[in-house]
């Protein structure tokens, strides 16, 4: 139903930008970046005003992406000190706790006053500007604090969610040589506690790079084990240092952070952003993206330690003076109506949340819902995974009540902010599109022979763009080549997205999925190379190979082919073994769906395992298998075949 359309509500005709104010700055953005782009950098509070817009190059030997490089800013001071005057007692975060009972709000005032401690607390343990802090935190007011502060004295933070292990944890420690982490005690995610130091602690113990201090957060009062001279108690130092700290004066190509995101190789990399640009992109698309008002509650549900949490919990809203709210839960806690009881209680206009819940929560019924008060809301969005056409009619008609706009966003860790979505007051809205791009973003689709599709008309084929953004990532933390390799290569000339999409008759932008060998579990980003790494680590295990399959409430789930050592026959211990491994290595969000044991994989005669064949099984499509006869062995395709069919 291509042509299934939901009108812009009356409520939406006065929004920021309309459909011709949209058309109007589009164009403007592509004929005139230079001038677009000058007025939009005055939403920023400048130290010195940049002169320079852009200068970029996506060329192999010359790659560089620069945007208001002699500009001074400091991107603390653009979320907190600059709305003191008249902002001081208007709510900046209101966090509300695993435990409903627990819920505290803080004013942008009392945010200022935190972050300088926490920023002097940072000076104290021996951060200095260009330093790399690993950030291990629950989802806390802290969590931002910390994040804060080190936007405050120019330490570059390195946010690492806290569902990753040990492992994980150790190894971005080890890549962007980080001296310091800032954790707590615990994390608490329904009902139960997370052991975020006891993690540390092993982590450090794993990393080959020597920390040197750890900031420890007090939230839930778990004894933790102490290292002298390297352990600090964040409640402890607070009360030592001085309430006051000037910001940094950051050129605007200064890091500002690094994010660790998973690609179709190796592991995951450190997509590095900087400080004016990504801020701008952030705060511009918060505004126009979500139509912000003055008055909204903004509630995104993602963790901090995701880009999404980085750019519409923090950076985002908070430079646009929004009040933003903070949920340290999850959806289905205390109770399925957990989200809906949490948006009557603060009044929550603006919600984002991402398609893996919506479905989670649409299979409990419209109860636990409708018994709450969402008579606040006023719009809606999406984010992390293509939204189904059912899961979004249920978002906009059950959550919504067919008042709000669903806005759906596409974008990426390395894009900083929304690239391709609708603007409520602009777009008429398609179910499952992601419809039209952000100012300044030019879409285009390449066919696998990398020859560029007509500019207008229908199309489908791979997802590039052409030209820069502000908010774009600029390189991958100690690894440009890699940088050039992963985003630039594949179709010279522009930046690659990974995704497949499609254009309709009406210029509106579907995206289709993944079409590297990325997977999405649930809206979080995973390459099956880090899972079949996991796996083959483990003694047992000759050779694996993993693919996705689609999953009704992640999306994905993850589908792992195992051969096991010759002779070794598999049991069920094994099973359960190699899935522990696998959280282990990564973290539970990584844990296998599917174990599927089998003798051999089907590979080329030159050895090369035939992914598209594992995937079309995993799928349970197998009329589409496709030429099986350049196997080396064919008839491992049957017993697959066999073996996927008694697991459905
Ligand atoms: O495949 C796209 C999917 O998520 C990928 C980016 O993942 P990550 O860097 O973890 O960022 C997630 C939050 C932005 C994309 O390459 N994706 C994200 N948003 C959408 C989406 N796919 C379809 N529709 C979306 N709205």
């Amino acid at each position: 139903m291509a042509d299934e359309r939901v009108a812009i509500p009356q409520s939406f005709k006065d929004a920021r930008i309309t459909p011709e104010r949209y058309r109007q700055m589009y164009e403007r953005s592509i004929a005139e970046p230079a001038a677009f782009w000058r007025e939009e950098a005055r939403r920023l509070d400048w130290i010195k005003t940049p002169e320079k817009v852009s200068d970029v190059s996506f060329a192999k030997d010359d790659l560089h992406i620069r945007w208001f490089e002699d500009g001074v800013l400091n991107a603390c001071h653009n979320c907190v000190d600059r709305h003191l005057e008249t902002r001081g007692n208007k709510t900046a975060l209101i966090w509300e706790g695993d435990n409903p009972a627990y819920h505290h709000a803080i004013t942008y005032r009392q945010l200022h006053n935190h972050v300088c401690r926490f920023a002097n607390e940072l000076k104290a343990i021996g951060v200095k500007k260009g330093d790399r802090v690993t950030i291990y935190m629950p989802m806390i007011l802290e969590a931002a604090y910390a994040m804060l502060a080190c936007a405050r004295i120019g330490a570059v933070h390195s946010v690492v969610f806290g569902g990753f292990s040990p492992d994980a944890i150790a190894g971005r420690i080890d890549d962007c040589k980080s001296d310091f982490v800032v954790t707590a005690d615990q994390g608490v995610r329904g009902g139960k506690g997370i052991a975020l130091k006891d993690n540390v602690d092993a982590a450090i113990e794993r990393a080959s790079h020597e920390v040197k201090a750890v900031l420890v957060v007090k939230h839930t009062g778990a004894n933790v084990k102490f290292v002298a001279g390297r352990d600090h108690w964040h409640h402890e130092l607070a009360l030592e240092v001085d309430a006051r700290c000037d910001p940094e004066p950051m050129a605007a190509e200064d890091p500002l952070f690094i994010l660790y995101t998973s690609g179709s190789t190796g592991k995951p990399k450190g997509v590095l952003h900087t400080t004016g640009g990504y801020l701008l992109w952030a705060a511009m698309t918060h505004e126009y993206t979500f139509d912000h008002r003055e008055e909204d509650v903004f509630w995104c549900t993602a963790d901090v330690g995701w880009v999404t949490g980085h750019s519409y919990i923090v950076y985002g809203p908070l430079a646009n003076g929004a009040t933003s709210l903070m949920f340290e839960g999850v959806p289905t806690y205390p109770g399925p109506d957990r989200f809906w009881r949490v948006v009557a209680k603060h009044r929550v206009t603006t919600f984002y949340t991402a398609p893996t819940a919506i479905r989670a929560l649409m299979r409990q019924g419209e109860e636990p819902v409708k018994k709450h008060d969402r008579s606040s809301l006023r719009l809606l969005g999406s984010v992390g995974e293509p939204i189904n056409p059912e899961a979004w009619r249920w978002y906009h008609e059950v959550v919504g009540e067919g008042r709000c706009p669903v806005v759906d966003t596409w974008w990426q860790t390395e894009t900083g902010g929304h690239l391709i979505t609708p603007l409520p007051g602009a777009h008429e809205l398609k179910p499952g599109a992601a419809s039209f791009p952000m100012f300044g973003v030019r879409p285009a689709l390449v066919d696998n022979g990398g020859k560029r599709l007509p500019e207008t008309g229908e199309a489908e084929g791979n997802l590039v763009l052409l030209g820069s953004w502000p908010g774009q990532m600029r390189t991958v933390y100690g690894d440009h080549q890699r940088f050039y390799e992963t985003y630039f290569s594949t179709y010279p000339g522009t930046y690659f997205t990974g995704d497949g999409a499609r254009r309709d008759a009406d210029g509106y932008w579907w995206i289709t999925g993944r079409v590297d060998d990325v997977l999405n579990i649930s809206g979080h980003r995973l390459g099956t190379a880090e899972v079949e790494s996991a796996l083959v680590a483990h003694p047992l295990v000759a050779e694996a190979a993993v693919v996705g399959f689609p999953h009704e409430v992640k999306g994905q789930g993850i589908y792992c082919y195992v051969t096991l050592n010759a002779g070794l026959e598999p049991t069920q211990e094994t099973e359960a073994e190699l899935k522990q491994q696998v959280r282990s290595e990564i973290g539970a969000i990584a844990t296998p769906d599917i174990i599927h044991f089998t003798p051999s994989l089907p590979k080329t005669r030159s050895g090369k395992i035939m992914r598209r064949i594992l995937r079309k099984i995993a799928e349970g499509r197998y009329d589409q298998l496709g030429d099986t006869s350049t196997l080396a062995e064919p008839e491992v395709v049957d017993s697959l075949v066999e073996g996927r069919k008694e697991r459905l």
